[in-house]
């Protein structure tokens, strides 16, 4: 069985003031059915993790370079590490747009968080032009087939499917069209990892899900939680998602 796993993105968001949010999330869940994971901005990962320390949530980073040394501005998967983390988002559309990284780049940073021990979050997803084109399982596909390491597990491995144009705009995709795609996706695991760990990597979808939307979501097949942007920002909404992640478990 894969526990379900309700992961916030706080993205470029939020100060030491808005730890306050994390500790009300922590005192509300003491004893979750479910994995918590908050992922705030580098500059408030020491802080959170420490918030977090005696309690299940644990916290991830945003991004990683591949290596470590000599890159400014850049963060290793070791200092993730160091700095109590326990997983980091990759690829997410916003870095493979913003920063062009590609499929190949994704694959490196995983294979670098991997080997320090963290849980990689691995974002895929197509625009709204290659979903009009019916090009959405093309897209996944080759993310899919490049963006991850060869040595994924379902411990070390979260996928994220997150239609781009779904992401901070309020529009989610019918409950067929994420199911087509998590079914898509678990198929192609088991097919490149074996049925073991292709049945054991948690999918989560991703893009606009709200406290209103969550349960229906979360029903859906292969639906193994979400990666929660705008919505994990203040625990009044981040809550009563992670509420309808346990009813569904
Ligand atoms: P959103 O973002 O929930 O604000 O749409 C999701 C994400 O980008 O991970």
């Amino acid at each position: 069985m894969r526990r379900k796993l309700a992961a916030g993105n706080w993205k470029m968001n939020g100060t030491s003031a808005t730890l306050t949010e994390l500790s009300g999330l922590i005192s509300a869940h003491d004893t979750p059915d479910v994995d918590i994971l908050i992922c705030p901005p580098a500059t408030l990962l020491a802080q959170a993790s420490a918030l977090a320390k005696s309690h299940p949530l644990t916290t991830g980073g945003q991004d990683c370079h591949t290596a470590a040394g000599a890159h400014t501005g850049d963060i290793s998967a070791a200092m993730l590490v160091d700095a109590g983390a326990t997983a980091v988002i990759l690829g997410h559309s916003e870095r493979r747009v913003d920063h062009e990284e590609s499929n190949d780049l994704i694959r490196e940073k995983a294979r670098a968080a991997h080997a320090v021990g963290l849980t990689t979050v691995i974002c895929m997803g197509e625009s709204l032009a290659q979903r009009e084109a019916a090009n959405t399982l093309d897209i996944i596909a080759a993310q899919l087939a490049m963006s991850l390491p060869d040595d994924c597990t379902g411990e070390n491995l979260v996928l994220a499917y997150e239609p781009i144009w779904a992401i901070g705009t309020g529009l989610v995709p019918t409950l067929d069209q994420i199911g087509e795609v998590h079914d898509f996706i678990r198929a192609r695991l088991e097919r490149r990892f074996g049925p073991g760990v292709g049945r054991s990597v948690r999918l989560l979808y991703g893009g606009s899900v709200k406290p209103d939307n969550a349960a229906e979501i979360f029903a859906v097949s292969n639906v193994d939680g979400a990666l929660v942007g705008g919505a994990s920002l203040k625990q009044s909404d981040f809550s009563p998602i992670i509420t309808a992640l346990e009813k569904s478990a």
